[in-house]
């Protein structure tokens, strides 16, 4: 039958809302897609005992990875389960067992990319991972295929939720850094080792991941100028506001005649600037192209609904092609252009 089977890596924040949108929206999948189902057949955890939400029938879960990985059934496996080494090798199991792939994994991504795609494409697989920059904007989709045309110059913007909520709510609710980065934690924001997004460095994996399809360039996450926001105090914020400024982690990208420019860190924005009205875990990413000019694409940028958005229509996109046999929307071809690491201020 015409069925698909999906194996998945993870059932946490962004598992639970991969499970939800699969059960919940299936007629529009089914109906988007012309499958006759899009089933669920094994999940990878860690603890078989803890409590979990949604209606998953318990016998799916498996603590072995063999278990997806070899299933013949499963045409498809999500890996979210995070995480570099051990995520990596059950992808490129999963790739030469000719299983498709949908990712959330910028950390990976960003490390291994060029790897993993080649690695799928010599297997005839599809490796997807819209979910890795901006949670539920559909950026890649975007610069890969919307502005496909186009000669893009410059990108920038908020590309981390957790520090956009962090600033936001020491910003305009007072609360101090570990407070404000606690509430980022319980709402499922923030990495499961949060120092990657204080630090700047999942930003820097997401402006990677921007530069690279955006410039069709080779951008290494060494090639960024980073500074994270973890010496942030509600003092600096305080002293910005009286002067009309709002502090954001502001991801920059651009390309000129010299090379390719990528940094992370901490801007003043001036008040009436749009970014600086992207509150809470929202991003926005400004981009410029030379025959389109400015663009800004504005969304929520973590979380399990919407971030399963994303990597959920990587699947319908994933089906899509294997039906019609068209493919690799998000290999980005390489243009050699230098790489130049900004100097620091
Ligand atoms: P969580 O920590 O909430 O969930 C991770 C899941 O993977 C858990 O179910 C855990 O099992 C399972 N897992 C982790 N390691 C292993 C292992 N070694 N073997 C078996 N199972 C394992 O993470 P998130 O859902 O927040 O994030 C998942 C991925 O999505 C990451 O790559 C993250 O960067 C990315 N992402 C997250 C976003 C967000 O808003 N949270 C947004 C965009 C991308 P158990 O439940 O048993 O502990
Ligand atoms: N920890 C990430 C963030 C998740 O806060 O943006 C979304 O990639």
């Amino acid at each position: 039958s015409n069925k698909i089977s999906i194996g998945i890596l993870g059932l946490g924040t962004v598992g639970s809302g991969i499970i939800h949108i699969l059960e919940n929206h299936k007629k529009e999948l089914i109906a988007k897609t012309g499958v006759a189902d899009v089933e669920i057949r094994k999940v990878l955890v860690r603890d078989l005992e803890k409590n979990r939400d949604g209606n998953l029938d318990s016998d799916m879960l498996t603590l072995n990875a063999e278990d997806v990985l070899e299933d013949p059934e499963i045409d498809l496996v999500i890996e979210v389960m995070g995480g570099i080494d051990e995520a990596k090798q059950h992808m490129e199991k999963a790739l030469k067992n000719k299983k498709h792939i949908v990712t959330a994994n910028k950390d990976l991504i960003a490390l291994h990319g060029d790897e993993l795609l080649e690695i799928a494409a010599a297997n005839h697989c599809e490796l997807l991972y819209e979910a890795s920059v901006a949670g539920g904007i559909p950026i890649l989709r975007s610069l890969t295929e919307g502005l496909a045309s186009d000669r893009i110059t410059k990108m920038m913007g908020i590309v981390n939720g957790t520090t956009n909520y962090m600033l936001s709510k020491m910003t305009r609710e007072g609360l101090n850094y570990e407070e404000a980065l606690q509430q980022a934690q319980d709402q499922g924001f923030a990495e499961s080792d949060p120092t990657a997004d204080v630090e700047g460095l999942d930003a820097a994996r997401k402006m990677v991941i921007l530069a690279r399809l955006g410039f069709s360039a080779s951008v290494q996450l060494d090639d960024v100028y980073l500074r994270g926001m973890s010496t942030v105090t509600a003092e600096d914020i305080a002293f910005g506001q009286q002067l009309g400024y709002t502090l954001k982690l502001i991801g920059l990208a651009s390309r000129s005649d010299e090379g390719v420019e990528v940094s992370v860190e901490p801007v003043f924005i001036p008040e009436e600037h749009p970014l600086s009205a992207v509150h809470d875990e929202y991003n926005a990413v400004y981009v410029y192209g030379e025959a389109v000019g400015e663009t800004m694409f504005y969304g929520p940028g973590a979380g399990a609904l919407p971030t399963a958005t994303a990597v959920v229509s990587d699947v319908v996109s994933v089906i899509r092609q294997v039906r019609l046999g068209t493919g690799k929307a998000q290999v980005a071809p390489t243009i050699n252009e230098e790489t130049v690491l900004k100097e620091p201020e």
